[in-house]
C-alpha cells in the first residue's frame, strides 16, 4: 500500500517523562480544536504489547501494532501526540516535533511527588541530563521542524502553548 501524507497538520509532544507532554499537549488540544493523543493509552486500550522488559518490570509496547492503530487517524490529521520517546513513529506523521526540557532539581522533584525512586527515578534524571529525547528527535525528524521548549514553570507552559499556536497558523497557512 503507498503511504499517504497527512491532510492536515499533526504534532508530536515528546520529552522525559515528567517534563509535562500530557499536561500541554491535552491543553494544546482543547485550545486550537485538535484530537488528542496518548501513545501509551492507545497502547493500553487496544492491548498492543509484545513480551515483558524483565529490567523496568512492565510490558513492552508493540511500536509496529501501533503505528497500523494509528495510521488513519494520523492521515486525516488535526492530532496533537504525546510520548516519552520519538524515533519509531513515521517521519512523514509530523510537521512539528515539540521536545520539552526541565532543569534536573525541578523534574526530580516532579518524579519523586509521583512516587518514583531508586533506578527508575535515576534513569529518567539522567535521560535528561543526557538530552536523550532532544537528540533522537534531532535525528529522526529534519531539525527545521523540531523545537526544545523549557517546561519548569506555569509561565512556561502559557509561552509554549502561545508558540506552538502561531507555528500551528503558520503550518495551516502555508
Ligand atoms: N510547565 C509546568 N510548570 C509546572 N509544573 C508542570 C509543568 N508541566 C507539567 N507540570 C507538572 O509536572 C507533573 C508532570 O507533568 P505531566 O504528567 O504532564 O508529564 P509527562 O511528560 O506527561 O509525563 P509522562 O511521560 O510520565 O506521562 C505534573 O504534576 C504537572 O502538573
Ligand atoms: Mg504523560
Amino acid at each position: 500500500m503507498a503511504e499517504s501524507l497527512p491532510r492536515g497538520p499533526n504534532i508530536l509532544i515528546t520529552g522525559t517523562p515528567g517534563t509535562g507532554k500530557t499536561t500541554l499537549g491535552q491543553e494544546l488540544a482543547v485550545r486550537n480544536n485538535l484530537k488528542y493523543i496518548n501513545i501509551g493509552e492507545v497502547a493500553k486500550e487496544n492491548d498492543l504489547f509484545e513480551g515483558f522488559d524483565e529490567e523496568y518490570q512492565c510490558p513492552l509496547m508493540d511500536e509496529d501494532r501501533v503505528i497500523d492503530e494509528l495510521e488513519d487517524t494520523m492521515v486525516e490529521g488535526g492530532n496533537v501526540v504525546d510520548y516519552h520517546g520519538c524515533e519509531f513513529f513515521p517521519e512523514r506523521w509530523f510537521h512539528l516535533v515539540i521536545v520539552l526540557r526541565t532543569d534536573n532539581s525541578i523534574l526530580y522533584e516532579r518524579l519523586e511527588k509521583r512516587g518514583y525512586s531508586g533506578k527508575k527515578l535515576q534513569d529518567n534524571i539522567q535521560c535528561e541530563i543526557f538530552r536523550t529525547i532532544l537528540d533522537e528527535a534531532i535525528e529522526s525528524y529534519k531539525e527545521n521542524i523540531v523545537q526544545e521548549l523549557q517546561s519548569n514553570t506555569p509561565e512556561d507552559m502559557e509561552e509554549n502553548l502561545e508558540k506552538i499556536s502561531t507555528w500551528l497558523n503558520q503550518l495551516t497557512a502555508s
